[in-house]
């Protein structure tokens, strides 16, 4: 499986925020993109699953060669996608663990029925691997939850969904050092060659946890620099200003970049 991004301009409200992202994610491979705030990384994660409020200008998004910007939220997840969101959304009245399994029902084939038994087994399993207390499974999807518990939650779903590409954005945050060290695991756990990670984080410590094979450097809504995780270290001393430097880039408010894309600055500097 291949997850093409390819020369992507994505705006919201009218303000463009991606200025020309590429980025290709094969089978097996694990991506880490960091970059401060503000720069685009949830819009790419968010235009990627298919958010609406998000409004592709030009480019195109590639599931092993199929466009999908044109597919639904659940068209695109039953394709294989999957997003860990930042800030995961509260849904009163569905429990947890109905929403897992009414995520798992919709992918089987017509008539087919979900084992609920060996469901079950599954879901508690995932949950003891994250150590979530038990009663999570029958609350309602992350009411009330700590920030940590919803973090945690996501990756539940995540191992129980078996994606094919998955957006873990800033599932780090609101993380202490145990629980960072457990969802690290889990996730590494689950690394595999029919698995592409895309890990969006400020933190060298995750990337300690789920070591990946490239990372990118994104200012101003575009990737400016891939590298190795040599790159990791030095952000996490240096922070992004000698990125800046060594490839001239000026600052300016993604939010007041002009919408036309002929006049978009970016352009200049490819
Ligand atoms: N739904 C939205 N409405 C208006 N502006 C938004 C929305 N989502 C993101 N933005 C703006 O887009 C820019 C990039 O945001 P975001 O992708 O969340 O950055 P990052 O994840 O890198 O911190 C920010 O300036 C943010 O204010
Ligand atoms: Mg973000």
């Amino acid at each position: 499986m291949i997850l093409e991004i390819k020369d992507l301009y994505v705006s919201v409200e009218d303000n463009i925020i991606l200025q020309g992202v590429n980025l290709t994610v094969k089978g097996g491979e694990t991506h880490a993109i960091m970059g401060p705030n503000g720069t685009g990384k949830s819009t790419l994660a968010s235009i990627c699953m298919g958010h609406p409020k998000y409004k592709i200008e030009s480019g195109d998004i590639l599931l092993d060669g199929e466009s999908i910007i044109n597919k639904t939220v659940d068209e695109r997840s039953r394709m294989g996608i999957f997003l860990a969101m930042q800030n995961p959304t509260e849904v009163p009245g569905v429990t947890n663990f109905d929403f897992v399994k009414a995520a798992l029902q919709t992918r089987m084939e017509e008539g087919k029925h979900l084992r609920v038994g060996k469901f079950i087994l599954e879901f508690e399993k995932a949950s003891e691997n994250l150590k979530m207390g038990k009663g999570l499974a029958h609350r309602f999807l992350n009411q009330g939850f700590s920030g940590g518990e919803k973090k945690r939650n996501e990756i539940l779903q995540m191992q129980l969904i078996k994606p094919k590409f998955a957006f873990l954005d800033e599932i780090d945050s609101g993380l202490d050092v145990d629980a960072l060290r457990i969802v690290g695991e889990n996730v590494t756990n689950q690394k595999s060659s029919d698995l592409g990670l895309v890990l969006i984080t400020h933190y060298q410590r995750l990337l300690d946890y789920i070591v990946p094979d490239y990372v990118h450097i994104m200012i101003n809504g575009m990737i400016v620099k891939t590298g190795g995780k040599d790159l990791i270290e030095k952000i996490d001393s240096e922070g992004y200003d000698w990125v800046k430097t060594e490839l001239g880039i000026t600052d300016f408010d993604v939010r007041k970049a002009p919408v036309s894309l002929g006049t978009c600055p970016s352009k200049s500097l490819k």
